[in-house]
């Protein structure tokens, strides 16, 4: 039974050693999480065990697949201030000295998740034995918390894999498995799971003394300065300067590698107080816990039917009918689940097409060393095409993904409705156009439902589970049950045109096209985007996405909201040119191999946007997509601000340490933007004209979420 202190002692003879086996189990968590209490626990159990000397003290793990998740983020999330801060740190650094400085051999038997904390306990230890259990993935991902390892990691990575190697792991917060682990250096050994209790016996049998001194000298004076340098300078580049943890993280191993380790750890803390208590931590802390919540999006009206549709209506078979980008990325996406998947499509080159997109997602996971080539194998042949409906029979789930037309979509379904089992959800992938046109006078309406994927489907998130007029809840409830089932975050939305995330990005992307007709020159216009912290400029987006994709869907949306979302004439203009993005090649830029160009012919010299102040240019992208989400929301396409933040997360990249679309709106003051969308109303046009509901927020002083 799990001990109040989040492990257990247990003390044993082997060899006619006495060991001490201290097991962690948190009492109350899913998983051990290191709170002040159980590292207090800790450090007492440590004092016993300095009177009493065991031969070995191993640290181990009674959860199947995690050792330690880290440090408590909610301890984290309630930290006030510097000196908070440095004292939580400082503790936990003495806690784990006492470990690494205990006169006997100690061990971490690392057989699951070991992360942030975690690691930093298993890097105070003497050895670390990891099994290859592929869930034992190690890892300091404090960065993306928006804070650096605060219990040594900084000091104790970099002195076990040296100065590249771990500068890599922390700034990118890379999770490593055994095998990688042992090749680094991280750990000592990396051994069968299945065997894996013999082997730590064994191990620890055969190293009877404390292994002293770093595995890694310091690197010489130039080599760290270059080597800083260079990781400084990669990460401006990708974070814009957002991001203030990575180059704290910079500092704390350049300063402290070359010192005695107690000094490093000093250094460390006073860069990690510095930390925790930053928007940038407190948004990306926030988000962390949202995205968590709607991993395992349970809706109050449908928990009973979830819970029934989770355990008994599973499909093993599922199809996807069109063998297209999204097509092939979907039928991928369910075969990585473990799904056998038939892809249907009516040629046999659109087929081949598609059967090759999914190959190259494997390669490219293959090539990162993701996917085991096994894996690979399997995946790939739970993929099989099909031009006949016949196979379709025996699926429980069937995704349309044919391109957005409404007829071509009913007639997809005119033909599935005979072709699939009864009782089969029919799902389609339509990314603008409503459920209720293409489900509209269907005996079988409500089994229809909207499973809106992004593209790339293999690498985006987010799935919008698109709920018709007349989808039951049971087909709710299957669609969002399935959404987990394949790896993806589910939101619900309503079934309006665009429904959330497109009829949200559009105005943005419009936005765009509209400053580069004015003038604005198309790197500005990107790097201005990505200096906010979007991961990519839109009308690079644009290009990737396609501007005939982009052009149907801009049509669509101006067919339902009217002028506000008429789109930039040039966007039309270059699909009529044949200019349709990255897939042939050239589009707002010029696209060959790795590298693309905007392309200049497309400037208009001398326009009124040319000199442009980046914040006006910002708030004329930024701001239509509030002004829009206010009235997204106030229709009840979402539930509430929390479900819209997680979509523009997830499904567009929004930066998370903005903490979302509308939390970046409540930051910025709702009076600010609504006056600055009636002065842009006046010089740019009517979209600008401020949502009503959003008029009244700045009148009344409401905000979209409560005060944290
Ligand atoms: N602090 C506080 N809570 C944590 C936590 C941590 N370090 N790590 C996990 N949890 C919570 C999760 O929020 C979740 O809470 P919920 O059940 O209320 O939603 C619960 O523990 C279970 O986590 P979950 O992610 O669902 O379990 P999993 O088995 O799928 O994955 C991990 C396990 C450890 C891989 C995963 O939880 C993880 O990556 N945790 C974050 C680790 C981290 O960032 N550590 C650095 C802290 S500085």
């Amino acid at each position: 039974m799990a001990d109040s202190r989040g492990f257990r002692i247990v003390e044993e003879s082997w060899d006619n050693r006495q060991i001490v086996r201290l097991v962690f189990e948190s009492p109350d968590r899913p998983v051990n999480v290191l709170t002040p209490e159980v590292m207090s626990a800790l450090e007492e159990a440590l004092s016993r065990f300095q009177r009493n000397l065991p031969s070995a003290l191993i640290l181990e793990s009674a959860l199947p697949d995690v050792f330690i998740a880290g440090a408590d983020i909610h301890v984290i999330e309630k930290i006030r201030n510097e000196d908070e801060a440095r004292k939580l740190s400082r503790e936990g650094q003495d806690i784990l000295i006492k470990l690494h400085s205990i006169p006997c051999p100690t061990f971490a038997a690392i057989d699951g998740a070991t992360l942030g904390g975690g690691l930093e306990v298993a890097m105070f230890c003497d050895y670390r034995i990891v099994s290859d259990n592929p869930k034992a993935r190690l890892g300091l991902p404090e960065v993306s918390l928006g804070i650096i390892p605060g219990f040594g990691g900084t000091q104790t990575l970099p002195r076990l894999v040296g100065f590249q190697a771990a500068l890599d792991l922390i700034l990118t917060g890379r999770q490593i498995d055994g095998r990688r682990a042992k090749k680094l250096g991280l750990a000592d050994s990396c051994v069968p799971r299945g065997i894996f209790a013999g082997e730590v016996r064994s191990f620890v049998l055969k190293h009877p003394k404390k292994h002293f001194g770093p595995r890694h000298s310091p690197p010489m004076f130039l080599f760290r300065e270059i080597g800083c340098s260079l990781a400084k300078r990669s990460v401006l580049k990708k974070t814009m300067g957002n991001y203030p943890a990575p180059l704290r993280a910079i500092e704390a191993v350049r300063r402290g590698i070359s010192r005695p380790l107690s000094e490093g750890l000093k250094i460390e803390a006073d860069l990690f107080a510095q930390l925790p208590q930053t928007r940038e931590s407190r948004n990306l802390v926030r988000t962390y816990f949202q995205v968590e919540k709607f991993k395992k999006l349970t809706l109050p009206h449908l928990e009973e039917k979830q819970r029934w549709a989770k355990s008994h209506a599973m499909p093993r078979t599922c199809a996807v009918i069109g063998a297209g980008t999204m097509g092939a990325g979907i039928a991928y996406q369910l075969a990585s689940a473990g799904l056998s998947v038939r892809l249907k499509d009516v040629e046999p080159k659109f087929i081949q097409r598609g059967l090759a997109a999914a190959d190259k997602i494997v390669k490219g996971l293959l090539k990162k060393k993701r996917l085991s080539p096994e894996e690979a194998r399997d995946i790939l042949g739970r993929i099989l095409p099909t031009l006949d409906a016949a196979p379709l029979r025996s699926a429980g789930v069937v995704i349309e993904a044919v391109i957005e037309d409404l007829p071509l979509k009913r007639k997809v379904f005119d033909d599935l409705e005979k072709a699939a089992p009864a009782g089969a959800i029919l799902a389609t992938n339509t990314s603008s156009i409503p459920i209720g046109k293409i489900a509209a006078d269907r005996e079988l309406s409500g089994r229809y439902v909207g499973l809106h994927f992004f593209n790339p489907v293999d690498k985006m998130p987010l799935v919008e589970v698109v709920v018709g007029e007349n989808t039951s809840d049971e087909t709710t409830a299957f669609a969002i049950e399935f959404a987990k089932k394949i790896r993806k975050t589910p939101i619900v939305v309503r079934d309006r045109p665009g429904f959330l995330v497109n009829r949200l990005l559009m105005p943005y992307l419009n936005e765009a096209a509209l400053l580069l007709s004015e003038g604005a020159q198309t790197a500005r216009i990107d790097r201005t985007a990505r200096q906010f912290g979007m991961p990519m400029g839109p009308l690079m987006l644009l290009d990737v996405v396609g501007l005939d994709v982009a052009e149907k869907v801009a049509e669509v949306l101006e067919d339902a909201y009217g002028e506000r979302m008429k789109p930039c004439s040039v966007i039309g203009r270059l699909r009529k040119e044949g200019r349709l993005g990255q897939k042939n090649g050239t589009g707002f830029y010029t696209h060959s191999g790795k590298s693309s160009d905007p392309d200049e012919s497309l400037h208009a010299a001398g326009g009124p946007a040319a000199g442009m102040s980046w914040e006006e240019m910002i708030d004329r992208m930024i701001l239509c997509m509030v002004n829009e989400a206010a009235r997204a929301l106030e229709e009840g396409i979402v539930a509430d601000a929390e479900t819209l933040d997680v979509g523009m997360l997830l499904g567009t990249g929004f930066p998370p340490f903005r903490g979302g679309l509308l939390k970046y709106a409540d930051d910025r003051g709702i009076p600010v933007i609504v006056s600055r969308l009636y002065t842009f109303s006046e010089k740019y046009g009517m979209r600008f004209a401020p949502a009503p509901i959003l008029a009244d927020m700045a009148r009344s002083g409401a905000r979209f979420h409560p005060i944290a």
